[in-house]
Parts: C-alpha cells; structure tokens; sequence
C-alpha cells in the first residue's frame, strides 16, 4: 500500500519499520497521517512475518504534536462527532506485536503521548519530551495526562503539563519514561537491534508479556498478579517452552518456531 505521509519498510524480514514523514510540518501528527499510520501497524500485525514494530521519526522531530493548522478552527461539533483522536490514534492500543518507539529531536505534545503509545522508548540524547499543549489552551488529548504520570509520577507529568516546559532526554530517562538514551547516529541500529532479539523469541511468550505489562495499567495488583499467573500457566502448554527450557538444560541455542 502506498502512504503519502509515513515511510515502510521492513528489516531482517522481521521488523516491521514505520517513520513518520511530514518533514515540512516536523511530523506533526494530521488525521490523514495517523488513518496511515494505523492502517500500517495493523497490516504489520496481521504479518505472520513480523515479530516487532520500530516506530521512528526524523533526527530533528519524532513528531511535533497534534497537527495546530488543523486544529486551529475546529468546534467542539467537529472533534465531538467526528470522534478526534479515538477514532484512529487509538488503533495502536488493539496492535498485539511489541512497537519501539525511536525517538529523537522534538517529541512534544501528541508527539510525546504517541511514543507512550507505544511498548517503549528509546531515545537519541538530542530528545526533548513534555506536554505544552496548555500553551494553546487546550490540554494533552492523546492520554497525556493519564499515561505520563503513571511513567513519570504526578509531580513531573504536573510539571510538564502545567507549565509546557520540554525535558530532554537524560531528565526523561531519569523520570522512568525513557527505557535507553544512545548516542543520535546510534538510535536505528539500537532499536533495530532490540527489536530483531524480540523477534527471535517465542511469539506466544512476547505477545503474553505485553499484554500482563499493559494489564498493569488496568487493574489492581491481585487482579493483575492473577492473569499474568494464568499466562504464563498457559505458556507452558506451548513448544517454545519445551524447546527454550531444553536448550538451556543442553546449553545450545533456542529455536523458538512460534507455536
Ligand atoms: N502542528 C502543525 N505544524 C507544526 C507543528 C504542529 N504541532 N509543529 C511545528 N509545525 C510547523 C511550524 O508551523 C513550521 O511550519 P512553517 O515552516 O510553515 O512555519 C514548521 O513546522 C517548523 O516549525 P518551527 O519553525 O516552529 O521549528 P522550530 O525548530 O523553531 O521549533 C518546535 C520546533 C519547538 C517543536 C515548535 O515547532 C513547536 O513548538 N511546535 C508546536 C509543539 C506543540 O505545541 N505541540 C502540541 C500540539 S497540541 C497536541 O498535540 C494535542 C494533543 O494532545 C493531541
């Protein structure tokens, strides 16, 4: 499928990579681009080929945001009805395969809540996060106000929320929302590089520990602790299990065949 505002392409026939291009605009974040971006996660899901998903920008910009141009002379009638934002920035939440973030340069805003969409961050030491949209008079309308602070604290996720002030990458790493910083010319290779390590384990195992890690977010802990009990119960209904186990008993290399 051609896109006019991502890029696609896959690495090691196994990493679904998407980089968003709007270069003019700093990648910021229009709906005909996040239709796109949508439609290509799921198409990489729906790929019995890919086991992970990096999802990148540009060096100066992961993305600046919702699109302000656009924004500007909406009503309260269009983004209502017109379901703004649920209607495809929350296809993200049903992709089931892990997705990277890479960022570097600008990731403010809808920038910023797009990375947290995503399973985790790593960041080039050029990122700057933060959440300014209290500058237009509006405030974070992408989970920004309910996925920083359960990564950053109340504190910081106030901080930035209410006074718009960006904070860059080793501040964000500190604050827990950032999982790696490396050095800006080494941000594809390492993200490719954790994403192809995912790819070689067993799917069943992979998509298993996303979904208990998102369960975090959405229940209370004896909940929580409870499915992921039945999950990892289950996995030991899988071949991988048997093969990942009996390659460390025999100390060879696992051969996960995602069943
Ligand atoms: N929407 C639309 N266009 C944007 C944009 C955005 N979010 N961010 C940048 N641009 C455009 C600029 O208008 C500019 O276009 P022109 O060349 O046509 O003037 C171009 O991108 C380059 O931007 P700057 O000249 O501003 O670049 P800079 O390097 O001086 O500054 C920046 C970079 C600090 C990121 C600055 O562009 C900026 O502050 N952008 C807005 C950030 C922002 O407020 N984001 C939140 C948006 S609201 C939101 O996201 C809501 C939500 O929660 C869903």
């Amino acid at each position: 499928m051609a896109y006019e505002f991502i890029q696609v392409r896959t690495e090691g026939g196994k990493v679904g990579v998407i980089t968003l291009n709007r270069p003019k605009q700093l990648n910021a974040l229009n709906n005909e681009l996040m239709d796109e971006l949508g439609a290509a996660m799921k198409a990489f899901d729906a790929d019995a080929a890919i086991g992970c998903m990096v999802l990148t920008g540009s060096e100066k910009a992961f993305a600046a945001g919702a699109d302000i141009g656009a924004m500007a002379s909406y009503t309260f009638a269009d983004v209502y009805k017109g379901d703004y934002i649920t209607r495809n920035w929350e296809t993200i939440r049903t992709i089931r395969k892990p997705v990277i973030a890479a960022v570097s340069g600008f990731a403010p805003g809808g920038g910023c809540e797009l990375a947290m969409m995503c399973d985790f961050i790593i960041a080039a030491d050029n990122a700057k996060f933060g959440q300014p949209e209290i500058k237009l008079g509006i405030i974070p309308g992408a989970g920004g106000t309910q996925r920083l602070p359960r990564a950053v604290g109340k504190a910081k996720a106030m901080d930035l929320a209410l006074t718009g002030r960006m904070m860059d990458a080793t501040e964000a790493e500190r604050a827990g929302l950032v999982s790696r910083i490396v050095p800006l010319d080494k941000l594809m290779d390492e993200a490719l590089g954790a994403a192809l390590m995912i790819c070689d384990y067993s799917q069943l195992a992979v998509l298993a520990a996303k979904e208990s890690i998102n369960r975090a977010f959405e229940s209370g802990l004896a909940d929580g602790v409870m499915f992921e009990r039945r999950l990892f119960h289950a996995l030991f209904a899988t071949a991988d299990q048997k093969e990942g186990m009996d390659a460390f008993v025999n100390k060879r290399k696992a051969q996960f065949k995602h069943q």
